[in-house]
């Protein structure tokens, strides 16, 4: 891929960097994490955020547990408590379950922890970025077919949070086919919802997409079903946090309104789902996804760069105003137009997923 850099590595002295992505668009910061504290702060304070790179993070993070255990001569109970920990760093995002299994599996039976933790760590990685390019091979044809039907006008992309590069390792997943699109010289445009509170969309996906060159235009929230009502988006694609065996969709909030207006619309929803975010276990979103609820000062404070440079945090209500700040909501999967895995499309059904997926029938 064009540009390429990764979200997540390891240094010379076998520890881990991220990017701090609080800091973006306007700093690019790196972050050295060299305990499973570390990690887990990275992940609670969203210096990391996404749910691959969540997932990976947390993988480092055991690695970390076990380099810890090894160098202070500390009981197994130590890595106990970092998977403890881990795990209750963030509550929606099924891949920091998912990366947790692997390195526990792993590590069972096994007579070298370091050197088992490292590896696994390095292939929960590599998995992702893997997963990522073939959603795009699989959601590339969409751009393709749409483009063609416009006579090669600019394919219009409404996205909402970001799932890009930045929530995963390389390519993203919503971003993977608009990269290959791009790279194909396929005519692009993204509509990028700012998503607030946290403002992923102007902050990050607005970044990335600068950064490869993608011509997209920023848009507050609530604009999009006017852009619907005006033919002005051709499809909508967004990224999950979770997904259930039934085919409804966790992911930031937001993205229910945006499939509801999609809907009235007759405009294709389609979600980029790495397997890796699948939880087969449930079926009902609306009831069985815990839905994180954050710190109300997500909302009542926005942060951007002043005119002075700096990097400030503004009050937009009266100082005694309370908020309510949930980060995800559940899209039900009657208004999803598709799934694209690493595997292909299928519907968003029990039947499809498990088309694609025949180990979890
Ligand atoms: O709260 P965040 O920023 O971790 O939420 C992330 C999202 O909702 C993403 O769209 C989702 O994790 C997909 S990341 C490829």
């Amino acid at each position: 891929m064009a540009n390429t850099f990764r979200t997540i590595w390891t240094t010379e002295d076998r520890f881990v960097e991220v990017i701090d992505q609080r800091e973006l668009p306007h700093k690019v910061v790196v972050v050295k994490l060299k305990t499973y504290r570390d990690a887990e702060n990275a992940i609670k304070n969203m210096t990391v955020r996404g749910a691959p790179l969540i997932g990976a993070t947390a993988a480092y993070g055991i690695y970390l547990a076990v380099r810890e255990m090894n160098e202070k001569g500390l009981s197994k109970e130590f890595l106990d408590e970092a998977f403890s920990a881990l795990r209750a760093s963030r509550p929606t995002a099924i891949n920091l379950f998912w990366a947790l299994d692997k390195m526990k599996a792993a590590l069972e039976n096994c007579d070298d922890y370091l050197k088992i933790s490292w590896k696994e760590a390095a292939r929960i990685v590599e998995e992702d970025i893997e997963i990522c390019r073939m959603i795009g091979v699989h959601g590339l044809p969409l751009l393709e077919e749409i483009s063609k039907k416009k006579k090669g006008e600019a394919v219009n992309i409404l996205t909402h949070c970001n799932a890009g590069m930045l929530g995963c390792i390389e390519w993203g997943t919503v971003t993977s086919p608009i990269y290959q699109a791009h790279e194909k010289g396929i005519k692009i445009h993204v509509w990028v919802d700012e998503t607030r509170p946290r403002n992923q969309g102007s902050n990050l996906t607005a970044f990335e997409l600068t950064k490869h060159g993608i011509e997209h235009t920023l848009i507050v929230d609530n604009t999009g079903g006017h852009l619907m009502q005006h033919g002005l988006v051709d499809i909508v694609l967004v990224g999950t946090d979770r997904t259930t065996r039934n085919g409804d969709v966790a992911n930031k909030i937001g993205t229910y309104l945006k499939a509801l207006a999609a809907k009235d619309n007759k405009i294709p929803f389609y979600v980029a789902l790495p397997s890796t975010t699948l939880d087969m276990r449930i079926r009902d979103g609306l009831s069985e996804i815990p839905i994180e609820k954050r710190d109300q000062n997500e909302v009542r404070y926005v942060q951007g760069l002043s005119k002075k440079g700096e990097i400030e945090q503004i009050l937009i209500c009266p100082e005694t105003t309370k908020a309510l700040n949930y980060g995800f909501d559940v899209t039900p999967s009657r208004l999803i137009t598709g799934l694209i895995t690493e595997r292909g499309i299928c519907s968003p059904t029990e039947e499809g997923i498990c088309s694609l997926f025949p180990e979890y029938s």
